[in-house]
């Protein structure tokens, strides 16, 4: 038996950090776990290039980076759903592909406008038993507390990013995904939205469906 690997997508602002509290709060030895972990090596770098607009690097160099730090974290999530407990992720792969994605329409590089070689990186590494896409209207999510100083907070470029994310996300094509939409609801409204889908797929529970792998 194992626990199930919940994950919760979103563009900045759309709600992630507050839902995935929630919902650790409310799955007991349940474990939260944000990406990017800005905490490991890789991850320090990864916030000097968030946070920095003169630390440089490539695209590619940027995307990799991102995903070496799901590797970085790769074997603790195992070993914790292995051990029974339910692991939350605050962003993860589809986040990593819809803003190098969105990249595409301003850069140069043929990299970041193939989705295969963006989604290389990735696989093997545990594949979330769903993924709920919280969508939003821009201007809703603009409305709310201002945009900090990092790389990829300005509206225009979100919503490139949402259409990246819904490119990506196809509930048709996957049935672990969910796309709730989330305009004009409160927090608690949003946190009930997403209560249901868990306790409909029993993903508070243990399961005895071995851990897929992104493939
Ligand atoms: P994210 O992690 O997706 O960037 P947060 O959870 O940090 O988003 O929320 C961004 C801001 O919006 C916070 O100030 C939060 O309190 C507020 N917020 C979150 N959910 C809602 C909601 N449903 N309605 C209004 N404001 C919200
Ligand atoms: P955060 O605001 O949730 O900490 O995310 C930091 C930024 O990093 C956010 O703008 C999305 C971006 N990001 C990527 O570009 N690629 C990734 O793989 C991940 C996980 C996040
Ligand atoms: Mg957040």
């Amino acid at each position: 038996m194992r626990g199930h690997l919940i994950l919760i997508e979103g563009l900045d602002r759309s709600g992630k950090t507050t839902q995935t509290q929630i919902l650790h709060n409310a799955i007991p030895s349940s474990s939260l776990i944000k990406f990017p972990d800005r905490s490991t090596n890789i991850g320090t770098i990864i916030n000097q290039y968030l946070t920095d607009h003169n630390f440089s690097l490539s695209d590619q160099a940027a995307h990799l980076l991102f995903s070496a730090n799901r590797w970085e974290l790769a074997a603790s999530i195992e070993d914790q759903l292995q051990a029974g407990h339910t692991v939350i992720m605050d962003r993860y792969i589809y986040s990593g592909i819809a803003y190098s994605l969105a990249k595409s329409e301003t850069s140069s590089s043929p990299e970041m406008a193939s989705v295969e070689w963006l989604y290389a990186p990735d696989r093997g590494l545990p594949k979330p038993d769903v993924t709920i896409f919280l969508t939003l209207d821009i201007a809703e999510m603009a409305a709310r507390k201002s945009w900090g100083e990092e790389r990829y907070e300005q509206t225009k470029f979100q919503e490139v990013v949402k259409r990246c994310f819904l490119k990506v996300l196809d509930p048709h094509a996957d049935p672990s995904v969910v796309i709730v939409d989330v305009n004009k609801l409160g927090i608690d409204e949003v946190a009930s939205k997403i209560w249901t889908v868990v306790e409909e797929r029993q993903l508070h529970q243990q399961t005895e469906v071995p851990l897929a792998r992104l493939s």
